[in-house]
């Protein structure tokens, strides 16, 4: 197993490993694992191909490390329980031993269903537990997959699917969140009507709901499974493999692949879950997020099942049926370690802390925030009402490319400060560079928040154009990883996220493209021209406004923006729906004909009286009548 950091000059000490030498800190953690052939070489990088390899040549399946590998001793222990939406309904716990066989017969499954090493498999489930054994059965095969959040459309989803020319679909006949029930099925026979490459549909029943089944295509989950057998031999899989795509927003065009790779994967999501949550044998862990972010990837599936863990995987929401429903579950399961976003936070605080009383709560000691900066009242809120006092709040900054958690305190370890991700974990060697790109050393300095050296869950390509990959994240700055985020380093060195410098938006914690948003906008018939910003909004951290140039004639306004809104909802999925749309005369633009977005985030976040210098604009007199009917 790997060594823990217990102090914070273990901490320090074991940064300064890291970057003294990479390759020996690396090497240590790695040797935890059980490799087939072990590496020649630990780390090969170069940032202007880029070409990053971890573990040169060595071999291994990263489900041998979660299964194999704890059979022995932890065989019998619970690896992943389930909760279900309704809790009526009974829960499910499934040990090593189970998952294992689970794991071993679906991995058979698709194997007799044709699919192949190097094959991609698109998994669009609910949060059950079949969704974690398809993920690792597509792993135990060679098989690539590619989850998408099963809020997604038909149309987001058939994008994916033709990207990267997936040939089989893993799905289920519905979903259940909350008191809805809600269409899958249908959602992918929708989206195969434009897309050419899946030959099989295995779906899981989950609801019960009635669904229309192709001949020769679909086939009942149960059914593809019956009297398969429970043993199966794990593909050994080099290194930089191929493991997983997972698709992401960025500030232009469609959303891209990201592609992780098995041996810097596998180490770096174990390291970085047991650090951070310090989980020790016995604890009981739950995260919060859908497996369809990379946040479930890292920190409900992989992470915690190669170090051996106990994971809760939850189907519901946090209101249902009531707002206490997460305290319920930690008490129920005495869960030492919580991991959610702030966006839950501020929605459950909005109950009071009322809600909160009938629940001990007294089995916490980590919790963990992700997936947007949090707000000081909100990390006030999770510390003294939910922590009551006595957990560290650890701030996670990561990202989809990123793989891992990259900055965050050692849970007990790391004093916090509200609102700080604080520092870099071992083998992270972050860089502040201005616009210029000149790096600012020393403390007290704000920029472009880059990596400068490679960590082992890099992201290699962005699948099927490798150019994107240089271009979005090598190329604003030579020699670095760019994140896109903007941050501040304190007077003690210490980290704060201040957000996304691109044309990104971040809701609820879910990434969103301004660009996609607009492309999605504009296919109403009616409309001319849109722009989209974030704006900060009280419960999600950022809401979408959206500025829409249309056509009036034959609809009223709230007609015009309802459309609007589901015209987004069928092309992107219901979370992309703005806010607020106002329909505009114009959009303020440059001479050159760009639009002036920051004039735009401006009047959307309320600042109506400081826009700066706008009278080089082509049209200084549609900002004007923008002010007067903001929303
Ligand atoms: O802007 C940062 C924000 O979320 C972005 C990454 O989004 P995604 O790839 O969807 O991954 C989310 C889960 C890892 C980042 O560029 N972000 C993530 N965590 C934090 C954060 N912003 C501030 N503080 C965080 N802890």
């Amino acid at each position: 197993m790997i060594n823990k950091i217990q102090t914070l000059s273990g901490y320090f000490y074991d940064y300064q490993k890291s970057v003294q030498d990479p390759e020996h800190f690396w090497s240590r953690i790695a040797d935890a694992f059980y490799w087939h052939k072990r590496w020649d070489k630990v780390v090969e990088w170069d940032f202007d191909g880029p070409d990053v390899k971890w573990f040169k040549n060595a071999k291994l399946n990263i489900t041998e490390n979660i299964l194999e590998r704890h059979l022995f001793l932890l065989g019998d222990k619970p690896a992943i329980i389930w909760e279900p939406n309704d809790p009526k309904e009974d829960n499910r716990t499934i040990s090593y031993k189970e998952l294992y066989e689970m794991v071993c017969q679906f991995s058979n499954t698709l194997k007799e269903n044709g699919v192949e090493k190097g094959d991609r498999v698109i998994i669009y489930m609910p949060m059950v537990p079949e969704t974690a054994v398809a993920m690792l059965a597509c792993a135990r095969i060679g098989a690539v997959h590619s989850v998408v959040f099963a809020g997604f459309s038909s149309q987001s989803l058939a994008d994916r699917i033709n990207d990267c020319e997936a040939k089989m679909v893993l799905t289920s006949d519905g979903n259940y969140r909350g008191d809805k029930k809600i269409e899958v099925k249908s959602v992918v026979d929708e989206a195969l009507k434009s897309t050419s490459t899946v030959e099989k549909v295995i779906v899981y029943q989950r609801t019960g709901q009635e669904v229309t089944m192709t001949e020769g295509r679909d086939i009942w989950w149960h059914d593809a499974i019956e009297g398969v057998s429970t043993e199966n031999k794990a593909e050994i899989m080099d290194s930089e493999d191929m493991l997983f795509i997972l698709y992401t927003s960025g500030s232009t065009g469609k959303p891209k692949g990201v592609v992780h790779t098995c041996g810097g994967y596998m180490v770096y999501s174990c390291y970085s879950f047991q650090n951070v949550f310090q989980y020790n044998q016995g604890d009981v862990y739950w995260c919060t997020a859908d497996v369809g972010w990379i946040t479930g990837h890292s920190y409900i599936v992989y992470g915690p099942l190669l170090a051996g863990a106990t994971t809760i995987m939850y189907e519901g929401v946090p209101t249902y049926p009531n707002p206490g429903r997460f305290w319920e579950i930690c008490d129920k399961y005495q869960v030492n370690q919580f991991y959610t976003a702030p966006t839950a936070i501020r929605a459950l605080q909005a109950y009071g802390a009322e809600v909160l009383k009938p629940y001990k709560l007294d089995s916490l000691r980590v919790l963990g925030s992700v997936g947007e900066p949090i707000n000081e009242e909100a990390w006030h809120w999770y510390h003294d009402h939910v922590g009551k006092g006595r957990c560290p709040v650890v701030d996670t900054w990561w990202q989809t490319e990123t793989g891992g958690i990259l900055v965050s305190p050692i849970a007990s370890v790391t004093p916090t400060k509200p609102s700080y991700a604080t520092l870099p974990l071992p083998g992270v060697q972050l860089a502040i560079l201005d616009n210029d790109g000149n790096e600012l050393k020393g403390n007290s300095v704000e920029g472009n928040l880059c990596v400068k050296f490679p960590w082992p869950s890099i992201l290699r390509t962005t699948y099927g154009d490798h150019d994107r990959c240089k271009q979005t994240y090598f190329s604003s700055f030579k020699g670095y990883y760019f994140t896109g985020d903007g941050v501040k380093r304190d007077e003690d060195g210490y980290y704060r996220i201040l957000g996304r410098v691109d044309d990104v938006i971040n809701v609820s914690g879910h990434r969103m493209g301004t660009a996609e948003v607009e492309n999605a906008i504009n296919e109403h018939p009616k409309v001319v021209e849109s722009a989209v910003v974030g704006y900060p909004h009280d419960i999600k951290g950022q809401g979408i406004y959206a500025f829409v140039i249309c056509d009036m004639e034959g609809r009223s306004e709230e007609n015009l923006k309802q459309e609007i809104r589901v015209t987004v909802s069928k092309i992107i999925g219901p979370i992309a729906k703005p806010d607020k749309i106002q329909i505009v005369p114009g959009l303020p633009k440059t001479r050159s004909g760009k639009i002036m977005r920051r004039i735009l985030r401006k009047i959307a976040s309320g600042d109506t009286e400081n826009l700066g210098d706008t009278s080089t604009l082509l049209n200084p007199d549609v900002v004007d009548d923008i002010r007067e009917n903001v929303i």
